[in-house]
């Protein structure tokens, strides 16, 4: 828990551009209030703003604002779109969210694994539910850093398999789980298949049997929202084990941390 906030000049002068064309609490506030603490400026531009690729072209926002700003972050929908903007930007682009992916989470995730475990390197992370962006960041974790990453799915919503291929995975039970972990049954922009997934997935959620089955040790990851009695129940979410909201704090230290790192520092 941050006890006291005080903000360092290393990013002095320094700006942000936010597309955001999800909606999000985490990550805004993590990016814009951590930017802020580095001494920079982050500007916020919601699904209205620019509205990327529908009043631009995606290859226009990024030329234009990268001769504004010394970094670009975007939560968008199509992968593609911020491979296209990295593509034309001449300054970073960070990815805060795509369809298929979700880096800043994870690597907030490794950051509380630390503080909790000690180190990422031969930990098991069991992750139930939809083999969605979340899973995916995992596995992109599991292919530069050696640890066990076991992911439960329904038949049907198994991760991209070329992601699967290049991670490294091991062993198949959850039982000695040191992380059980889970994320939302529908993902932004498949809020409309909610009900069909719901019932799709019986049978992967998240409760206090399988806590106890997973181990002592085991902690709960989410990176929410969550949705109580649906992926997880409340009681997983609440218990002594669940580090859900130091998990959600670490997206602003990783973030300022990929920030410092992509200034230079
Ligand atoms: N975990 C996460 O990215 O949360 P937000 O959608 O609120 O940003
Ligand atoms: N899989 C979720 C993650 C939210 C942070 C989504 O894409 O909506």
């Amino acid at each position: 828990m941050i006890q006291e906030r005080g903000t360092i000049n290393l990013s002095k002068g320094k700006s942000m551009s936010m597309i955001f064309a999800k909606p999000s609490m985490r990550t805004r506030v993590s990016f814009e209030t951590g930017f802020f603490l580095l001494g920079g400026h982050a500007l916020y531009l919601g699904p209205d703003d620019i509205q990327m690729g529908k009043r631009e072209e995606t290859r226009d926002v990024a030329r234009v604002l990268c001769r504004y700003n010394d970094i670009i972050t975007a939560r968008v929908f199509a992968h593609q779109d911020i491979l296209d903007l990295a593509n034309y930007s001449s300054v970073p682009v960070v990815n805060g969210l795509t369809d298929h992916n979700h880096p800043c989470q994870v690597m907030a995730d490794a950051l509380t694994i630390i503080e909790h475990i000690g180190q990422v390197e031969g930990t098991k992370v069991v992750y139930v539910g939809d083999g969605n962006n979340m899973v995916h960041s995992w596995l992109e974790l599991a292919s530069v850093i050696p640890f066990h990453f076991v992911c439960a799915c329904p038949k049907g919503f198994e991760p991209d398999k070329a992601r699967v291929l290049k991670a490294e995975q091991a062993g198949l039970t959850i039982i000695g789980a040191d992380v059980v972990c889970s994320d939302v049954w529908a993902s932004m922009g498949q809020k409309d298949e909610a009900e069909y997934r719901l019932k799709a997935f019986q049978g992967f959620h998240v409760d206090e049997a399988l806590l106890k089955l997973a181990g002592p040790k085991a902690y709960f990851m989410h990176c929410l929202p969550a949705e109580r009695g649906v992926e997880v129940t409340n009681g997983v979410v609440e218990a002594p084990y669940s580090i859900v909201f130091p998990q959600a704090e670490n997206r602003m230290h990783a973030q300022n941390a990929i920030i410092l790192h992509l200034l230079g520092f």
